[in-house]
């Protein structure tokens, strides 16, 4: 009997152990909000929170149920907010700390989650950790909480050497940065450090540890006011000379027993842009971009006939899935590889001549019928374009015109703000016609109605769901039309794309299936013909369709 007990316990404990991402994740669908271009109340030109709050109502009637809020901490904003002056204080221009407290509970009381962003691998080359770290005395508290060193070797791999900063301090020479100069890399140490390389600490050094614990604090401090976890910037970059990660891996696992422990119901998200590693780490989600789907990483300037989601239908799609695949057979069932719409580091989906409303909400048939959990970036719901050539932004470079204002109505600035247009954040789509929420909203068959209906759709459905396999059906090259399935216990869906301009059709192995029905899409006359051998499916010119196979 006592043995049967112990066995029992082991089981459960097993059991516990295998379930630790909350239940929540399996039906959540993010909403990425760059703060400082989604609303802005005080008629400054720059978005807030209580901006943001006001518009609770149309976020959720989008049908996605968690915000993740790009960095609101106090910031130089020399990289956009990516550069931390101060972890524990939301910075004024977005609102206090009471006011996120205010936008948390709001959202939970709507059944709503939030997410804020971790700036885990630098902060500010202004805040008060680096000022300190600079002096000449090296025991003060802050001293090692960077990578400091008097000599710069000639050997350095140039990749490496790219990323010391010559700074001229009290305390030293050169210091690593982590993207730009003003962003000094924390020092959580150096995996297998060279003895002869004396600024290379061990990950167990005092500074190292010093730097985990109060990454840790900053964690909790958030989740003691509520919010429901993290996304991680560049969470692969903690430990440096670690070229193949274990050690970062390692280092992650650490933090996310610790964090899954503590906060079961929280949720962590790397920006690694490598599921396989990132959630060997322990996150629960990775993303991987739709990168040359939709364009290069050129600003659009890749040459339309190689990009899969484009009129000319010539485009390469097995160099994207041939990753893709890989990441998602490996982190199956243990966590998520997303594809989101969009960020603020890469042009829209609505970019350049794919901007009308049938090649975009085929671009969406596509990301929000993946596997894992969807993230939509604020605007492309409605076909904010990306606008070429404007100028940098605090430190936006080439990204501005991803990070263009929301558009809410025909009112002053879209809606955005009641500031002189010159005092815009970023300066907004001149267009006359631009897209506007309010413009949509009683459209039935504008671009917005049909992502809430297609996530309806999708909520309804554990097969299209975050948990739902995958499975590529049709010629990855010879992808137009583009068939996959997605699958849960019984319930089957295919799924048919075809972006480009003629209609087109494929066979493929029959399904065997009694009946397959169109149920979902843009264009009733895509069909699905069950055979003997081979079933046949058309898709006309830009369409997609979701058939149910019964
Ligand atoms: C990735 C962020 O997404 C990007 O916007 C930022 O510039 C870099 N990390 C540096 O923090």
């Amino acid at each position: 009997m006592k043995k049967i007990l112990i066995l029992l316990i082991t089981l459960l404990t097993v059991a516990v152990q295998a379930q630790k991402r909350p239940e929540w994740l399996k039906k959540a669908v993010f909403y990425q909000i760059y703060p400082s271009s989604f609303q802005d109340i005080d008629g400054n030109g720059i978005g807030d929170i209580k901006g943001t709050l006001s518009r609770l109502d149309y976020i959720q009637s989008i049908g996605v149920n968690t915000v993740w809020f790009n960095p609101l901490f106090k910031s130089a904003f020399q990289d956009g907010g990516y550069d931390v002056i101060d972890y524990y204080l939301v910075d004024p221009r977005f609102g206090t700390n009471t006011d996120l407290v205010e936008f948390i509970k709001d959202a939970h009381k709507r059944g709503m989650r939030v997410i804020l962003d971790l700036v885990a691998g630098h902060s500010s080359d202004q805040s008060e950790w680096f000022k300190q770290s600079k002096e000449a005395d090296n025991n003060l508290h802050y001293s090692d909480y960077y990578i400091w060193a008097q000599v710069k070797p000639n050997d350095l791999p140039p990749q490496e050497a790219s990323k010391w900063v010559e700074a001229n301090a009290p305390r030293a020479k050169y210091y690593v940065k982590n993207f730009y100069n003003s962003q000094p890399a924390l020092n959580y140490g150096y995996a297998n450090p060279n003895p002869n390389h004396p600024w290379e600490q061990s990950i167990d050094a005092s500074g190292p540890q010093a730097v985990r614990r109060e990454l840790q604090n900053i964690i909790l401090f958030w989740m003691e006011k509520g919010v429901d976890g993290f996304r991680v910037d560049m969470a692969a970059s903690l430990i440096k000379n670690d070229p193949d990660k274990s050690a970062t891996i390692a280092l992650w696992k650490k933090l996310t027993a610790w964090f899954d422990k503590k906060f079961p119901e929280g949720v962590l998200i790397a920006e690694w842009f490598n599921p396989t590693q990132a959630i060997e780490g322990g996150f629960d989600i990775d993303f991987y971009l739709s990168g040359s789907l939709f364009s290069s990483r050129g600003r659009g300037t890749q040459t339309p006939s190689r990009v899969y989601f484009d009129k000319a239908g010539t485009g390469d799609f097995a160099t994207w899935y041939k990753t893709y695949i890989g990441h998602y057979e490996s982190t199956a069932g243990k966590g998520y590889v997303s594809v989101p719409t969009g960020n603020h580091d890469n042009p829209r989906i609505a970019t350049a001549t794919r901007n009308d409303g049938p090649q975009l909400k085929v671009a969406m048939t596509f990301l929000l019928t993946l596997p894992g959990a969807p993230f939509i970036y604020y605007g492309d719901e409605i076909g904010l374009k990306f606008i070429p050539n404007l100028p940098s932004i605090e430190g936006s470079n080439v990204r501005s015109g991803e990070r263009t204002p929301m558009q809410w109505d025909n009112t002053q600035n879209a809606g955005f703000s009641t500031a002189p247009i010159e005092k815009i954040y970023i300066q907004q789509d001149p267009d006359p016609n631009r897209p506007t929420v309010a413009n949509q909203d009683k459209d039935p068959s504008s671009l917005l109605n049909f992502v809430r209906a297609l996530l309806a759709f999708r909520a309804k459905s554990e097969a299209l769901g975050n948990d739902g396999e995958f499975k590529m059906i049709g010629d990855i090259n010879e992808p137009y039309p583009l068939i996959y399935m997605r699958t849960k216990g019984n319930e089957k869906y295919i799924i048919g794309l075809n972006p480009s301009d003629k209609p087109v059709e494929a066979e493929i192995t029959t399904l065997n299936s009694v009946r397959v029905k169109y149920s979902f899409g843009t264009n009733e006359k895509c069909s699905y013909k069950p055979g003997k051998t081979v079933d046949k499916i058309k898709i006309p010119s830009v369409s997609a369709a979701i058939f149910k196979v019964q």
